[in-house]
């Protein structure tokens, strides 16, 4: 089977991806750090500032021409060996799957667990994927809680590995109990999917801490604020609405180089706890209910539920 990552893998291609190695043959200090929906926004500014600090990064998104366009940044940067591209379509368990499978053959260990794959189009219409999930509730929530723990051992691995799940904790909404995929909403809209997936993934970081007696991998829940990507200036299809939320984010928003650089801090220096939330620089209260552990609890459990039965 060819392997899934990109052409432009050179290190796969060679078979070294493992051990990162100098000329000498000496083990190379440097961070291998994941990061879904690498391709564009958020995820491609953190992407491209860790390769600029000599990190090799994994970038995860859908699209194959997004990926060439990456590596071909990444190839601008001189850092074309230390990029690999992995094009999956995360709101599908399995391939979710896949890439768990692929990065643990061949990656010995994760430094850096950076979730930001998200889709922003909005929409009425509550489609499913062919595996039976509303589309949004399985990319930016099903997909978080299988890579967070299907990757948990080989962060473990690392000295100090971390998770940051870019989400919006410190938002409002609450979690609707009996209808976790909003399938009877009175009115579905993608966006009250992602303020409801937000709360979703409020409870997985709660879950993931609360679930781990090790406690080595520290969960960082991520709010960068109003940020100027594409993704949310090509929100809207309706070119009146188009052009006033890129406006407003041109007044309100802040560029990809600024959000990027409380991540970027977080991931130098890291929280004391094993789970923190921030909204930019500032620290989210876990004392709220949003965060309670009785509810992380039940969501986790219904989640393997629901996975199992995929
Ligand atoms: N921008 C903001 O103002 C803001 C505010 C609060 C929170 N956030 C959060 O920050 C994170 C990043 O947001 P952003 O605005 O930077 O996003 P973005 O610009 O829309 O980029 C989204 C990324 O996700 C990938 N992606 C989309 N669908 C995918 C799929 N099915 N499988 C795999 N990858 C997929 C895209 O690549 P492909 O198209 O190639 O798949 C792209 O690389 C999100 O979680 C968002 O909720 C953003």
């Amino acid at each position: 089977m060819p392997s899934p990552f990109s052409q432009y893998d050179v290190h796969v291609s060679l078979g070294n991806a493992l051990e990162p190695m100098n000329e000498r043959g000496h083990m190379v200090n440097m961070k291998t750090i994941l990061i879904t929906g690498g391709t564009n926004g958020i995820g491609k500014g953190l992407a491209l500032a860790f390769l600029k600090q000599g990190d090799r990064v994994i970038v995860v998104s859908s699209s194959a021409a997004k990926g060439a366009a990456f590596s071909e940044e990444a190839k601008q940067l001189g850092a074309l060996e230390r990029t690999f591209f992995l094009q999956a379509d995360l709101r599908l368990a399995q391939e979710n799957k896949r890439v768990v499978e692929e990065v643990k053959r061949q990656f010995r260990s994760l430094d850096l667990l950076i979730l930001c794959a998200q889709a922003q189009k909005f929409s009425t219409a509550y489609v499913e994927t062919k595996e039976g999930f509303e589309k949004q509730f399985a990319l930016y929530y099903l997909s978080r809680y299988l890579l967070s723990y299907g990757l948990k051992s080989t962060l473990e691995q690392a000295d100090n590995p971390i998770i940051v799940n870019v989400c919006a904790p410190g938002t409002g909404g609450s979690v609707q109990w009996e209808d976790l995929q909003l399938k009877h909403a009175q009115k579905f809209t993608s966006l009250k999917a992602i303020i409801h997936g937000s709360r979703l993934n409020d409870l997985l970081g709660v879950a993931f801490v609360e679930n781990d007696p090790k406690r080595k991998v520290k969960y960082i829940l991520y709010n960068p604020g109003v940020v100027q990507t594409e993704g949310v200036t090509e929100a809207f299809e309706q070119p009146i609405l188009k052009m006033f939320i890129k406006l407003l984010y041109t007044m309100i928003g802040k560029s990809v180089e600024e959000a990027i650089q409380p991540i970027l801090e977080l991931a130098e220096h890291p929280p004391q706890s094993a789970l923190a939330a921030f909204k930019a620089r500032k620290e989210v209260s876990l004392s709220r209910e949003l965060f309670d552990k009785n509810r992380a609890q039940t969501l986790f459990e219904h989640t393997s539920v629901l996975l199992g039965r995929a």
